[in-house]
């Protein structure tokens, strides 16, 4: 059947989908996820709101769709810019197309295999396609919530767990003011204080 509710129309500056679940994500969500863990316990008597999610889900066959609108908001833990959790698909073959929507943000791809991290541009009329094996994570470097669409097979599932073992071994940082995106090694290494071994 070919019914109306096949179209969607939305604001790209707070793309929520009306009458759906929203997940919302705080700082205190995120244990464990930013390199600067002191900065992170400072940061989190306010525990700001990071990021909220809501999809259109209009059909569960095999072959459908999915679509989750993003809105990440802007902000630091120390130097590192407000991010989202990250995952693999449980479903490791299913690749995502992302779409840029408002602001300024990265997409950080990690492959699961041989860890080659490559970071992609995510702004408005911009997209990248995640291939399959590959861990991704939505980063906000702007001043204004950087908002997206990501969408994947219902069959795609989410798997965070292993990012929980594994972090990302690249970060992206402010340094002088742009984004870097360095070692993580290099920066947890860069923090030990001095005269401790
Ligand atoms: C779905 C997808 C996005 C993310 C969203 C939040 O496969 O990639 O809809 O779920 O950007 O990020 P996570 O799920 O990593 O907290
Ligand atoms: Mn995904």
């Amino acid at each position: 059947m070919l019914s109306d509710v096949l179209s969607l129309k939305f604001n790209p500056l707070v793309p929520e989908v009306k009458d759906a679940e929203i997940s919302e994500k705080h700082l205190s969500d995120l244990k464990g996820y930013f390199a600067d863990e002191h900065a992170y316990e400072q940061l989190l008597s306010e525990d700001p709101i990071l990021y909220r999610v809501s999809t259109w889900e209009i059909a569960h066959g095999d072959g459908d769709l999915i679509c989750g609108f993003g809105i990440l908001q802007p902000g630091k833990v120390g130097d590192e810019y407000f991010f989202t959790k990250g995952h693999y698909h449980e479903w490791r073959e299913a690749a995502e197309i992302y779409v840029g929507l408002s602001g300024e943000g990265y997409m950080l791809l990690e492959h699961e295999t041989n860890k080659e991290s490559k970071l992609f541009p995510l702004s408005a009329n911009r997209i990248v396609y995640v291939p399959g094996y590959t861990a991704h994570r939505t980063i906000n470097v702007g001043t204004i919530p950087l908002t997206y669409m990501g969408i994947y097979s219902v069959r795609a599932g989410h798997d965070y767990g292993a990012l929980v073992e594994n972090n990302f071994r690249k970060i992206l940082v402010a340094r002088d003011g742009k984004p870097t995106l360095i070692d993580r090694r290099e920066y947890a290494n860069a923090r030990i204080p001095k005269g401790v071994s």
